[in-house]
């Protein structure tokens, strides 16, 4: 009787359709309470002669059946292997969307920008060199030696009179010393400065402005009109206001403020709650500086303006030191 009952479990291996049914065969058939316990626990009732007789049988197929539930197991476990490599293959040939793109720094970006507006006003890109000598960053532009205004631009200086340019000013000198009035200039660079916060960091990022009229005709309201142009473009719909204000190479100056990107106007944390921000420093060329360079019965004006704040206004960037920790993490946001 035990044959054919043990026949069944021959045809239920073979019929399994995954690991789990092999499993649950092996509970049934090999487990305590399973069948060939049961078998052998019978065993007991018989005479010696039949005992031994039914015991070399149920051993028998005792490992016939455990043959066939570990090769059954194979079996399945190939095709489940195969199956799933076949649902996660990769085919490496396949065109891939999600592969990265690098992108400019968002302070390469805004200067382009800037770049950009003052070209399409046919502005010429001049660029000058980072090394200046006393003369163009300072002397030229009415700072002479020991002058009060030269504290705020500390630099790194080198030996004879050489120093890391601390703004983009000096490329003013430069073009005039180099060409003939008319000038239409915009100078973009790396300037360097003594200073280190959450506002600074030694090195950043400007751009200059010179138109020298021929005819001695320029007047602020030109200088007006095209900042107030050049800043709707770069932050949209906001206000612009001229203060008065001092440097050293214009006169009369102002500094230039926007209305506060942030709260619109209204007053906020950015702003110190007067509802303005301060982007630009401009003015009327300084007499003094047509001097230096022997230009006569020409007028002009003067602009010049820190491009990483430019960059921090339009990202909304809380602390000016992070565009420069390399950290593609915060940079890939800006793209
Ligand atoms: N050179 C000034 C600075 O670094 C910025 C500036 C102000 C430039 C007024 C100008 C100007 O040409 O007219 O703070």
């Amino acid at each position: 009787m035990w044959v054919s009952l043990l026949r069944e479990w021959y045809d239920a291996i073979k019929e399994a359709q995954n690991v789990e049914r092999v499993e649950e065969i092996r509970i049934a058939v090999f487990g305590k309470k399973g069948v060939l316990a049961v078998e052998f626990a019978k065993m007991k009732s018989a005479s010696d002669e039949e005992k031994s007789k039914i015991a070399q049988d149920l051993n028998t197929h005792k490992s016939a059946l455990m043959n066939e539930l570990t090769q059954r197991k194979i079996v399945l476990q190939t095709l489940e292997l195969e199956a799933n490599m076949r649902a996660e293959a990769i085919d490496v040939s396949m065109y891939s969307s999600r592969s990265e793109s690098g992108a400019l720094h968002p302070v390469m970006e805004t200067m382009d920008r800037i770049v950009e507006y003052f070209s399409s006003m046919n502005f010429a890109v001049k660029t000058g060199t980072m090394v200046e000598d006393d003369f163009n960053n300072f002397e030229a532009l009415n700072l002479p030696k020991y002058h009060p205004a030269r504290d705020m631009q500390d630099t790194f200086y080198f030996k004879d009179e050489m120093l890391l340019r601390t703004h983009t000013s000096p490329v003013q000198i430069r073009t005039m010393m180099s060409t003939k009035p008319p000038i239409r200039m915009i100078a973009p660079g790396a300037v360097f400065r003594r200073d280190y916060d959450i506002t600074h960091t030694p090195m950043f990022h400007q751009v200059e402005g010179l138109l020298v009229d021929a005819q001695g005709k320029v007047s602020f309201a030109n200088l007006k009109f095209i900042l107030e142009d050049f800043l709707k473009y770069m932050f949209g719909d906001v206000d612009v206001r001229f203060r008065p204000s001092f440097f050293p190479f214009t006169e009369p100056s102002a500094e230039v403020d926007i209305s506060c990107v942030f709260c619109k106007g209204k007053g906020c944390r950015v702003c110190s709650k007067t509802g303005w921000l301060e982007v630009l420093g401009c003015g009327i060329v300084d007499p003094n500086v047509f001097e230096a360079v022997k230009y006569e019965n020409v007028s002009g004006y003067a602009f010049g303006l820190g491009v990483e704040r430019f960059a921090m206004l339009i990202h909304h960037i809380g602390d000016l030191r992070s565009l420069f920790e390399g950290d593609i993490k915060l940079l890939e946001q800006f793209q």
